[in-house]
């Protein structure tokens, strides 16, 4: 069903979820400059899919979801090409962050620097009770690179991700569910099939509204209330024009279950 291979990541799509697993197991995961091209590939493929509604990402292996930037790469980079690593993620994450679809981190593991990066560029982070989340980069003499500075304080405050960043700690599942990191706290062999089941519940509301309250909150975040106020009202009145509002509502006052099909 339209699924693909690359070098570095597996897409499998079933019942309108694709499954989307970055598979460096030798690295654990680690993301180097091929993986981050090949992500940006496949996120653009996905954005433009009608046939995909919801976007697990996962990491290969029972050990790891992604342990960061590929560190072999980095070690005889120049200023430039730091930058250009950074400049490829930035894009890379901010279409998986504003695509149309649902996107679920599968966290199996470690999330670390990179890894942490992009699970938070994802609208739901759940995690296996053997994640470990940290932003290690400041022991390597770097900062955050792929947004960690930026999206980490944005999830869970400017205290608690300068303390992440500055010490390096590395925390469990239950410590990043109790900042907000995480949404979710699952055992590991049920991690994929919770996710499958979270994106069902969420594929039976409806989708295009979800993608419109999905670019209210991404925007409104970054905005001023007012600017973010006058969005969510274009876009409310943009749903009324929808199929499924009509459907939706007039479900509700015949008493019966709503059939919603727009995306
Ligand atoms: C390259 C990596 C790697 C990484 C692990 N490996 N993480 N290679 N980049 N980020 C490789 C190891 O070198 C090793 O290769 C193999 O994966 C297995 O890892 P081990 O260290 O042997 O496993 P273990 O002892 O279980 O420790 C697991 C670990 C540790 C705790 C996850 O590997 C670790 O600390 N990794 C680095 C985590 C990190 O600092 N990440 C942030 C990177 S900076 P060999 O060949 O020896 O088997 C970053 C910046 C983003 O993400 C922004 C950049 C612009």
């Amino acid at each position: 069903q339209g699924g693909f291979t690359m070098n570095n990541l597996l897409m499998e799509v079933e019942n309108e979820i694709a499954v989307v697993t970055i598979n460096r197991p030798k690295s654990l995961n680690a993301l180097n400059s091929e993986t981050l091209a090949e992500l940006d590939q496949c996120f653009s493929e996905i954005s433009r899919r009608k046939d995909i509604r919801v976007v697990i990402l996962t990491g290969s292996g029972e050990k790891s979801f992604v342990a960061g930037a590929d560190i072999s790469e980095m070690v005889n980079a120049s200023p430039a090409e730091g930058r250009q690593m950074g400049l490829l993620a930035k894009e890379a994450f901010l279409k998986l962050e504003t695509m149309p679809q649902v996107t679920i981190a599968a966290v199996n593991g470690y999330a670390l620097g990179g890894g942490c990066e992009i699970s938070m560029a994802c609208d739901i982070r759940v995690a296996a009770e053997n994640a470990r989340f940290a932003q290690p980069e400041t022991g390597l003499g770097i900062l955050p690179g792929f947004g960690g500075t930026q999206r980490l304080s944005r999830l869970v405050g400017k205290g608690r991700a300068k303390e992440l960043i500055f010490t390096c700690d590395q925390i469990d599942a239950e410590e990043a569910y109790r900042i907000g990191l995480a949404n979710k706290v699952v055992p590991q062999t049920e991690l994929i099939d919770y996710c499958k089941k979270m994106a069902a519940k969420i594929m039976s509301k409806g989708s295009y509204a979800i993608s419109l309250a999905k670019e209210a909150i991404n925007t409104g975040m970054d905005t001023d209330l007012s600017s973010g106020l006058t969005l969510e009202a274009d876009l409310f009145g943009l749903a009324f024009s929808t199929e499924d509002k009509k459907e939706g509502m007039t479900a509700f006052l015949e008493k019966r279950k709503a059939d919603l099909k727009d995306f």
